[in-house]
């Protein structure tokens, strides 16, 4: 376990814009930043993310939160692991107890999975430096022209010849032998033992986007006819969906220059990168996915496919144009001497000459289908025809309208061809593509009605993103007001109301409100929390919903260690003021003032420099609650803090700037009192209307009577309050 120190400091340097930028390439817009969402297939960003409240949010599919939330959600990791993640990421030393075998096995699966890859990685990794390991492993790795630096960030390392070696290691290391085989790194023999899949291969582990080994390739120095084995699709890996080869090691250097290259194989892209191109990855054998082309669009929108320039190297790059045109990537594509791989090239030649070679021959898919088709051919009316036709598909598939009518004109301009006719031709392309997806849907309604798994999730259309159906709101037991159990079901209208106090309480509840004076005679500053603790205290009231009653609880224990803090931050803010007004003054100084203008100078120079430093104080007030609730270990408490700060956050993207949320800060003497009697007010409603339906209920006269007396004092209780709130009583909510 963590301790609330380490955690404080974890969340106090987390930075979610350095958080979310290890994954998603964050472009900067006004007071926040966005990219792509990761979490959904995004083709405009609608990914914010706002370093001053510290949170992301996704605004069409909504999901984001805080840092811990975003690793929690991205990296499927549990509370803790999302911390452990920050705290490596920030270099936060965590003490840590050794697990117990319980909680060992109480892990989830994923969890083990993952351990255990990184520790067989680990292994792989030191075989190549025992001797026969060096002798085999090493000595291929050297032959191929794998530097050591190379071998090191690609993790490179060398599965022995030895049929147990791995598996006993594993095993005598404690670790799980059924994962083994679910990881497909060893084989059960049958005899209560096992047998390791990858022995006597170099072997390539493959990372995910954050650099967690979720499975291996493996390449046979013999003249095995499989010249590669791959880990099997697993809990942690997905072929088709969760990597591609090298992105963990590429990811920063696409996102830098706003372009990757695609290569097909594992050494493709290490000698890639070793001769200093650091944005290539690979497919791995595998064609493109839909779900590849997500990762990559996560970091650039600009692909050029680098293939092999035989014929099986053309067709991969042209199955793969249509594919990165339909999910609107700008597509190039560069083609290798007939003889050379990207690997084979990038060790035949150095960094100049590959990058002359880049320049003169990448072309942009136009270019690259007509040169394919017409190939010499030029003159041939029926191939350019032909070739019209490839290339009036293709961008047919380009989402954006824009820019297909860009492509349009292009292609216009090349072939020598009317635009009219070009976009007609598109036109009709467009319109039966539709149609096509129109049958496809209708054919995957009728599976679905008819109970049938859905065929091929991959060409499926993606449906609309669509609003979240409003969730019913829980019926919870109705708590006592005025210490008078009320026991039916209550309204969603007092809950709507209950909540808007504790959003009070998440966004603002350690601001300074007002002065109180308490039961000794002394007056003290009081906090929001203080204020709706007093007010709850005074009133007989409780929350019904118990998420919001943890969030008060938390709110209440979290003072003690805020008016600390306070002290603290309040110090260091004083003390960087004054040296700040020191500097300041002894410019003052040398422009020779009159003694009196100096005074004023001076004095002016104090107060905006205390007028700086209460504004940080509110500041670091303002976010003190609202930063550890919504990255509280609670899931319950975490999601509801999350949402009330998104409800504010996406109105201030409507709001713009800052206007709302330093008004509602601004105006809180008013806002919380209006908030409390709206609670009350609600709750006197609900039992009103409840005593009125059992009023009708009851058959007995003395009940009856009862009954009518409770009504009445409700309905003065009511009234009163009513007199508070004044003509808000009529509020519409
Ligand atoms: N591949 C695979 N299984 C095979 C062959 C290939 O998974 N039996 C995948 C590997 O990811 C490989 C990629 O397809 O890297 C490209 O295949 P290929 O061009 O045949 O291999 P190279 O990368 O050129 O491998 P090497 O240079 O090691 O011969
Ligand atoms: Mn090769």
């Amino acid at each position: 376990m963590i301790d609330r120190a380490t955690v404080d400091q974890i969340l106090d340097t987390a930075d979610i814009v350095d958080v979310v930028s290890d994954f998603v390439s964050l472009r900067r817009r006004g007071a926040n930043w966005v990219g792509l969402c990761p979490f959904h297939n995004d083709r405009n960003p609608s990914f914010y993310v706002s370093r001053s409240k510290g949170i992301c949010k996704c605004f069409s599919c909504g999901k984001g939160g805080s840092p811990v939330n975003f690793i929690m959600e991205h990296e499927q990791l549990s509370y803790y692991e999302a911390l452990k993640y920050l705290a490596n990421k920030y270099h936060i030393e965590i003490h840590e107890r050794e697990l117990t075998d319980d909680e060992r096995s109480q892990q989830t699966e994923r969890e083990a999975m993952l351990m255990l890859n990184e520790w067989v990685c680990q292994f792989f990794e030191a075989q190549l430096h025992t001797q026969s390991g060096e002798e085999i492993g090493g000595a291929y790795l050297a032959e191929r022209g794998f530097s050591e630096a190379t071998i090191k960030k690609f993790r490179l390392g060398y599965s022995p010849e030895d049929r147990t070696a791995l598996y006993t290691a594993a095993v005598r290391q404690g670790f799980n032998r059924e994962l083994l085989f679910k990881l497909g790194l060893c084989k059960d023999d049958g005899h209560g033992g096992g047998y390791d899949f990858f022995r006597g291969r170099v072997m390539f582990p493959i990372f995910n986007v954050a650099g967690k080994v979720i499975a291996f390739g493996g390449r046979t120095l013999k003249n095995d006819p499989a010249k590669y084995f791959n880990s099997p699709d697993s809990l942690v890996y997905s072929k088709r969906e969760s990597t591609m080869y090298g992105l963990f090691q590429a990811k920063r250097e696409i996102a830098k220059q706003n372009k990757c290259y695609i290569v097909e194989g594992y050494a493709d892209v290490i000698s890639m990168h070793q001769a200093g191109f650091e944005n290539v990855i690979a497919s791995s054998g595998t064609a493109l996915t839909e779900g590849h082309i997500h990762l990559i669009h996560r970091f650039t929108q600009n692909v050029t496919e680098m293939f092999d320039g035989d014929d099986a190297g053309v067709h991969a790059a042209l199955r793969g144009v249509d594919m990165l045109l339909a999910q609107g990537l700008n597509i190039k594509v560069l083609l290798l001497p007939p003889e050379d791989d990207p690997d084979s090239f990038a060790r035949k030649h150095n960094t100049t000459e590959i990058e002359q070679y880049i320049e003169q021959n990448e072309e942009d898919f136009i270019r690259f289908k007509t040169h394919v088709l017409l190939n010499g051919a030029e003159n041939d009316p029926i191939k350019r025809a032909a070739a019209i036709g490839e290339v009036v598909k293709s961008i047919a598939v380009i989402p954006d309208a824009i820019t297909r009518s860009v492509y349009a004109k292009e292609c216009s301009g090349r072939f020598g061809i009317e635009e009219e006719t070009l976009l007609r031709e598109i036109q009709k392309h467009l319109d039966k593509n539709r149609e096509e997806r129109y049958k496809q849907r209708e054919r995957e309604r009728r599976r679905k009605e008819a109970g049938l798994p859905a065929v091929d999730p991959q060409n499926e259309q993606q449906p609309e993103s669509q609003p979240e159906p409003q969730q019913p709101e829980p019926q919870q037991p109705v708590a006592p007001v005025n210490g008078e159990p009320v026991t039916a079901a209550f309204s969603s209208r007092r809950l709507r109301q209950e909540r808007n106090v504790v959003y009070y309480i998440v966004k603002f509840g350690m601001c300074y409100l007002c002065e109180t004076e308490y039961d000794d005679g002394v007056k003290r500053p009081t906090t929001v929390v203080e204020f709706v603790y007093n007010e709850m205290e005074g009133r007989g009231l409780a929350f019904s919903a118990p998420t919001h009653e943890k969030i008060f609880r938390k709110a209440i224990d979290a003072l003690a260690a805020y008016y600390a803090d306070l002290e603290t931050f309040k110090a260091d803010a004083q003390d960087q003021a004054d040296k700040q007004c020191e500097a300041e003054l002894e410019k003052i100084d040398t422009l020779g003032h009159s003694p009196d203008s100096l005074q004023k100078a001076e004095a002016d120079v104090r107060a905006r420099l205390d007028v700086a430093v209460m504004k940080k104080i509110a500041d670091f007030s303002t976010n003190y609650l609202e930063k550890r609730l919504c990255s509280d270990p609670d899931d319950d408490v975490r999601t509801t803090a999350l949402e009330m700060v998104g409800e504010r956050y996406q109105l201030s993207k409507i709001h713009s700037q800052y206007g709302s949320v330093v008004g509602e800060r601004d105006r809180l003497t008013t806002l919380l009192p209006e908030a409390l009697d709206n609670w009350v007010n609600a709750i006197y409603e609900e039992q009103i209307k409840q005593v009125q339906k059992q009023l009708k209920q009851v058959a007995d006269p003395d009940q009856q009577q009862r009954l009518l007396q409770e009504l009445q004092d409700l309905f003065a209780q009511r009234s009163q309050i009513a007199k508070l709130i004044g003509e808000r009583v009529v509020n519409p909510n």
